[in-house]
């Protein structure tokens, strides 16, 4: 009689298809049984990939129908439930789409102090001002300033469905990282904490219906940022550069770690691109047009500049963001400009 363990034996010799270890050792067996003769295996693929599983079938029958004492054979080969058939290996393959949000964009930039929260604070206004309805996302686990520049001091209340509802201010609904925090404390955030933190950001938060939903990466590109684009379900990434920045191609690394978790990059903006003396004279501290000359580089859009104003800092240390407080100056002009490509790109 033909037992269980031959016909695990007989079935590590099966390939998973384009690897070279089989499909015992990747735990896809999950059933096996045999009744005089009779063989009925289940298996469970962990992504959609209906080529794969037609090809583990058949090869699984040959294998288990050359069996000494095997007469029939039954091979049931699951797939992810949802998944799409279209995007193989997609890392979003098993994320929902968060009801209600209709897109979701990280900024994101290659190192930190360029300006990623003030520009997410900016558009977020922006794009408010140019009638959509939108969420902010401060995500940023090492230094979450965005309550700050928004003016928001108040911390979520707690629905009848106990969801967290996010406070908002200039029309624009902001859940942080900050909220979730006591007084400066710093804290130390493992990576598990994080992913879970983040993902009751979708879950557990009563976002409403959103045209926008923007995300404020921390700094960098390393691990925790990779993590964070894969938890939150992105429809595209933000680059923000200073101008000397991109010469040295920090923002190649921002750009590789979108492709890595194939999140389409929307655009760069070039953040602190001049300053305009008092007396007129145009400045180019920190060099001009290095954000531009990357995006053409790397076949990406270009989204604008944003000068150095005074006025853009003082605004985000008074809590009242410059798109708000002065839209029809060229600061808050710049913003809106931004806004306005990132709305084209995703409409
Ligand atoms: N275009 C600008 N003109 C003047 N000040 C600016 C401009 N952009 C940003 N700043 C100021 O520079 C400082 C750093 O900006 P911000 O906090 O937005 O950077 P960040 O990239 O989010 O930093 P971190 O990496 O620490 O999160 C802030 O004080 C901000 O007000
Ligand atoms: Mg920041």
């Amino acid at each position: 009689m033909v037992t269980e363990n031959d016909i695990k034996d007989a079935l590590k010799a099966v390939k998973y298809p384009g690897y070279s270890r089989d499909i015992v050792s990747f735990g896809l067996v999950k059933e096996i049984s045999a009744n005089n003769g009779a063989v009925s295996v289940l298996m469970q693929l962990t992504a959609s990939n209906p080529q794969a599983a037609q090809q583990i079938k058949s090869e699984s029958e040959r294998a288990l129908k050359a069996l000494p004492g095997v007469n029939a054979v039954h091979i049931e080969v699951k797939q992810q439930a949802g998944a799409q058939v279209s995007t193989p290996q997609s890392p979003w393959a098993q994320q929902n789409q968060v009801p209600g949000i209709r897109r979701i964009v990280a900024v994101a930039s290659g190192k930190g102090g360029v300006g990623k929260s003030t520009l997410s604070v900016n558009l977020a206004c922006g794009l408010q001002h140019l009638g959509a309805q939108v969420g902010l996302l401060d995500c940023d686990i090492y230094g979450p300033s965005i309550p700050l520049m928004m003016g928001l001091h108040e911390r979520p209340t707690i629905s009848a469905e106990e969801k967290m509802v996010p406070p908002s201010n200039y029309g624009v609904k902001l859940m942080s990282m900050g909220f979730l925090l006591e007084g400066d404390q710093p804290v130390i955030w493992r990576g598990p904490m994080i992913m879970k933190t983040i993902q009751q950001f979708f879950s557990a938060v009563e976002w409403g219906e959103l045209d926008f939903l923007l995300v404020d990466l921390p700094p960098g590109t390393g691990d925790a940022q990779l993590s964070l684009c894969q938890t939150v379900p992105l429809d595209g990434g933000v680059i923000v550069t200073t101008p000397q920045e991109a010469s040295l191609g920090v923002v190649r690394k921002g750009i590789a770690m979108f492709g890595k978790v194939n999140v389409p990059i929307l655009g760069i903006v070039e953040n602190m691109s001049y300053f305009t003396a008092p007396s007129g004279e145009r400045v180019e501290i920190f060099g001009h047009g290095g954000g531009r000359a990357e995006a053409e580089r790397q076949g990406i859009p270009f989204l604008g500049e944003v000068p150095i104003f005074t006025e853009i800092r003082e605004a985000g240390d008074q809590g009242l963001p410059i798109v708000i407080s002065a839209p029809e100056k060229p600061a808050g002009q710049a913003f809106i400009s931004i806004a306005q490509a990132l709305q084209q790109k995703l409409a």
